[in-house]
């Protein structure tokens, strides 16, 4: 099996935008399984159905195509809220599983999420846990809603990533925890490059990745 770089953490720490890089630096392909989570809350939508109901949030994750990842409308406070919905149902998970790890298993790859150092690639070679204060994190997807165009509020949108990360914390399936070998990163005072040099720094001095 190919180099596996896992990445975890609460809503909107820089987990994408650190992941992203780290592919490029290591030539490997990378995954957003938040693709999945949302393309699946949003089939549930689509359909007029409940992001909640087990039954109806498994068979989206079972019926979804390649292009769902691709659509436009995966982001906002609705796709968040029904993303976190359908990923607390053990069922939808397990839909999922096979499709990352698979995805993973050939070439390696980089992939970011709450549960890829624990439940998906418990043998990664390196798992990262990124975090940050809900205040920076909130700040940090007020700013994305901005550059969209989307105005919002600051106060309630660092209330909305608080609900979601409890949320996805209280779980019983795959709950957010930083896996007991995961080495973490902290990036309330990080930019996007100096996060990225600073995982970079870690991963060379405790995991021996150049
Ligand atoms: O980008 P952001 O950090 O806000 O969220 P995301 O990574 O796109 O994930 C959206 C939601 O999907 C999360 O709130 C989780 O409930 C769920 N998720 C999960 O349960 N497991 C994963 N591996 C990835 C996402």
């Amino acid at each position: 099996m190919g180099l596996i770089i896992a990445i975890d953490g609460p809503a909107a720490a820089g987990k994408g935008t650190l992941a992203r890089r780290l592919a490029a630096h290591f030539g490997l392909p990378y995954l957003d399984t938040g693709l999945l989570y949302r393309a699946t809350g949003r089939r549930v939508l689509d359909a007029g159905g409940e992001p909640a109901d087990p039954p109806t949030a498994e068979a989206a994750a079972r019926a979804l195509q390649p292009d769902d990842l691709s659509r436009s409308d995966l982001r906002g406070p609705q796709a968040d809220s029904a993303a976190s919905a359908v990923a607390s149902i053990p069922g939808v998970r397990a839909a999922l599983l096979d499709f990352q790890r698979s995805f993973g298993t050939e070439r390696g790859a980089v992939l970011d999420g709450r549960d890829i150092g624990t439940i998906v690639f418990p043998a990664a070679k390196a798992k990262l846990f990124v975090t940050a204060s809900a205040e920076a994190r909130g700040q940090r997807r007020w700013l994305e809603l901005q550059a969209k165009g989307i105005d919002a509020d600051l106060a309630e949108v660092t209330a909305q990533v608080r609900v979601r990360d409890q949320q996805d914390r209280d779980r019983t399936a795959a709950p957010l925890v930083p896996a007991a070998d995961a080495l973490t990163l902290d990036t309330t005072a990080l930019d996007a490059d100096a996060a990225f040099a600073c995982a970079l720094d870690l991963l060379r001095a405790h995991r021996g990745l150049g």
